[in-house]
């Protein structure tokens, strides 16, 4: 690959100079603006004939972002990109992976068709792949999947005196086992049954005998931060420490801030989307695979 270019979407911005740094990229400069009447405004202002383009943006609050993200693929094509891969850090539109109810649109697979026909290839963190076992059962382009899991170990290493790791759902359990182990800690996956968008009971099974550790809850994506809260809760209910939250994807959406607080000891992050609680630094793995890409 020539040295690449980056253009960072709208959102994406905070991200472009580590990802640049890590990967010996350009940055590319584009002009976005919306019209008075909401439509989008797009220009590319960096020369992209003949060059590798890597387009960056994290994909929560995806609705705003897919237009300006297409508008931008389709131009640097006209203008002559070499090749055009995406870097979305937080990939949407994962979690409606089959129709729940009658009538519902199974959104993830509209969204990676609309993705699949416009790019070369995507690298992302840690889709949530729960009914999909991996993302070429919708995506049509070749994709690469970067791993939180040992930054997340790190970071417990570092920070956590005797941690027990604690995954929210059954979904979680081989991934939250991986952070255990590379963090030489035990874990534990709770039993967790969602009833709405905002609705969680959730059971701790066997946490008692480890009392005397400070429970890290790890959930790859926080939203409402209900799973979060209610966990938090039940750990403060059998007699825990507040724990420490380490989560891959920070949505943090509407009340979540005030739904977790005085429930919770630290909340850390990875920048796959930028948040204040990002402390894990997600973009030299991320360059390692955009070094890979086809
Ligand atoms: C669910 O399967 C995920 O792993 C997260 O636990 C979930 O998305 C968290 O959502 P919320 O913060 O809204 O409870």
């Amino acid at each position: 690959m020539n040295r690449p270019i980056i253009f960072a979407l709208p959102g994406s911005e905070a991200l472009l100079q580590a990802l640049c740094t890590a990967l010996d990229a350009e940055p590319g400069a584009l002009e976005h603006r919306q019209f008075p009447d909401g439509e989008t405004y797009l220009r590319i202002e960096s020369d992209v004939a003949d060059r590798h383009v890597v387009l960056l943006s994290s994909l929560d609050r995806p609705d705003a972002k897919l237009l300006p993200l297409l508008f931008a693929a389709d131009t640097l094509r006209e203008l002559g990109a070499l090749k055009l891969g995406l870097v979305a850090p937080y990939l949407a539109y994962m979690r409606q992976d089959v129709r729940f109810h009658p009538g519902e649109a199974v959104t993830s697979r509209t969204f990676a068709a609309l993705l699949s026909r416009h790019l070369d290839w995507m690298v992302t963190v840690d889709p949530h792949l729960h009914r999909y076992h991996a993302l070429a059962e919708i995506y049509r382009i070749p994709t690469q999947v970067v791993h939180a899991a040992p930054l997340l170990a790190a970071w417990i290493k570092r920070n956590v005196a005797r941690p027990l790791i604690i995954g929210p759902d059954m979904e979680s359990e081989q991934w939250v086992a991986q952070v255990a182990a590379d963090a030489d800690a035990p874990f534990l996956v709770c039993e967790k049954v969602r009833s709405g968008d905002r609705e969680v009971t959730i059971s701790i099974p066997n946490a008692s005998a480890f009392l005397d550790r400070q429970a890290v809850l790890v959930d790859d994506i926080a939203s409402s931060g209900r799973t979060l809260a209610v966990a938090a809760r039940q750990l403060a209910s059998m007699g825990f420490a507040p724990p420490d939250c380490v989560v891959v994807h920070p949505l943090f959406a509407g009340d979540a801030a005030q739904v977790l607080g005085g429930y919770v000891g630290r909340i850390v992050s990875t920048n796959t989307i930028v948040h204040t609680s990002n402390d894990i630094d997600m973009m030299p793995v991320i360059a390692e695979a955009v070094r890979n890409a086809p």
